[in-house]
């Protein structure tokens, strides 16, 4: 029988432990998660997502107060094309925060960085033109693009120096999304270096509509390996939502998948970003309480906990400090929604939005619970303390039960005192 270590992902030059750990925004991947991914010969991701927020919280910049600041002028003005960000920062922000990853690298593994196309910060190509370029100057060791069709990315950095040696990589949830990015990407005379083809069971946002229990991610694994074989494209396919054993990434390695993509086992360990309170959120979860719905404003259903604070919150839009989902004419579905219900309530001191959320508000503060489908498994995979919360395991712990589990066994963690 065999185990994920069995295998290895070949990448260039490199050849890991075929485990990746997939990006997490807002810094729910940190690098701490990221780094043991590398350290243990596979790959792990940071994520770029609300990057100046995350390097304000993490290297002492001030760029959201400044932001906030400047355009402070523009709060109840419904209009937000003016709130632009200013790309220096964001330039300096990718920087430090990948310089400050890439400077603890240990072992045979990589570092990337997670990319999302739908992040259009109010100008979409000039800021993630910058967002890829600082990562590449920074050092990272690749960048997965995620969250869009990405049929022009490959164009945006293909002067960059880096742009043939670092590995880059595509996530697409269908055949047809893959050709597409092909196709466009033809002219820079690259190719992916990877292709994590993510099904309908991920956290996050999904590439899929609310038909998303319609597919199934070995078909379509299959679909994407067939049309690859059929172009004579050797290219590692890597996929990803709802493996949760070794033995689920083993069937997927010997359908001849180069690794597997995983999230959800992590979003529990120590070294991942969430407060501990959303960690036992997690762990406690039952499969009704995890839904699919449409209150992110980027268009895409979203996974997530239903008790999720921020689901319903009817907080004031934050565009002027955050307004990472701005998309190219500055607006945001959440900000439609917020003042099409404060003039429906014109009398009511706090009002509720359904229908959507202020997500940049929200993940800031670890508030929607985005999760996998298979969050409800959480709590088989470790020991109830004492005091009844669970216990929560190392990263290193749960890659190595990735690694080496065979039968569909999940190894607890070393038992702990309350
Ligand atoms: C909490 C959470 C946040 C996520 N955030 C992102 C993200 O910012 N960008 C992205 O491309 N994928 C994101 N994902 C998807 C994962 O990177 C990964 O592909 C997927 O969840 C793998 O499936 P699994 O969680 O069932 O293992 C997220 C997943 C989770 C659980």
């Amino acid at each position: 029988m065999k185990r994920v270590d069995d295998f290895r992902l070949r990448l260039g030059k490199h050849e890991l432990v075929p485990i990746m750990i997939g990006g997490m925004g807002v810094d729910i991947s940190t690098a701490d998660l990221a780094l043991e991914a590398a350290r243990l010969g596979g790959v792990g991701h940071i994520s770029d997502a609300m990057i100046n927020t995350v390097s304000d919280r993490r290297y002492e910049t001030r760029h959201v107060k400044e932001k906030l600041a400047l355009y402070k002028y523009n709060v109840n003005n419904e209009d937000k094309s003016a709130v632009k960000f200013d790309l220096g920062r964001v330039e300096e922000a990718t920087r430090l925060h990948v310089e400050a990853t890439m400077r603890r690298k240990q072992g045979d593994g990589l570092v990337f960085i997670n990319c999302m196309e739908k992040l259009t910060m109010n100008a979409p190509r000039e800021t993630l033109k910058v967002r890829m370029e600082a990562a590449l100057d920074a050092g990272i060791d690749g960048i997965t693009l995620a969250a869009g069709l990405h049929l022009g990315s490959f164009g945006l950095i293909e002067e960059h120096p880096r742009f043939r040696d670092a590995k880059l990589g595509i996530i697409v949830s269908s055949v047809r999304a893959l050709q597409l990015f092909l196709k466009k990407s033809a002219r820079t005379g690259r190719l992916p270096d990877y292709v994590v083809v993510e099904g309908p069971l991920a956290g996050g946002h999904l590439g899929f509509g609310m038909d998303w229990a319609q597919y199934d991610l070995a078909t379509i694994v299959a679909e994407v390996m067939h049309y690859l074989r059929e172009e004579k494209l050797d290219l590692p396919v890597i996929p990803a939502g709802g493996i949760f054993t070794g033995t689920d990434a083993v069937q997927f390695l010997e359908m001849g998948a180069g690794g597997i993509q995983v999230a959800t086992r992590f979003t529990v360990a120590e070294e991942c970003g969430l407060p501990t309170e959303a960690k036992q959120a997690y762990f406690k979860a039952t499969e009704d309480d995890i839904e699919v719905n449409q209150i992110s404003p980027t268009g895409y259903p979203m996974r997530m906990i239903k008790s999720s604070p921020g689901i319903g919150s009817g907080i004031r839009p934050n565009c002027e400090a955050y307004g990472y989902l701005l998309d190219a004419s500055g607006k945001c579905s959440y900000v439609a929604a917020y003042n099409r219900e404060v003039a429906a309530h014109p009398e009511a001191r706090k009002i509720k939005v359904m229908d959507k959320t202020c997500l940049c508000t929200h993940m800031r503060n670890f508030d929607i619970w985005t999760c996998g489908q298979l969050t409800w498994r959480l709590k088989d995979t470790t020991n109830v303390l004492a005091d009844g919360s669970y216990q929560v395991p190392s990263a290193e712990h749960i890659f190595k039960d990735y690694q080496f589990s065979i039968d569909q066994q999940l190894a607890l963690p070393p038992a702990v005192a309350a």
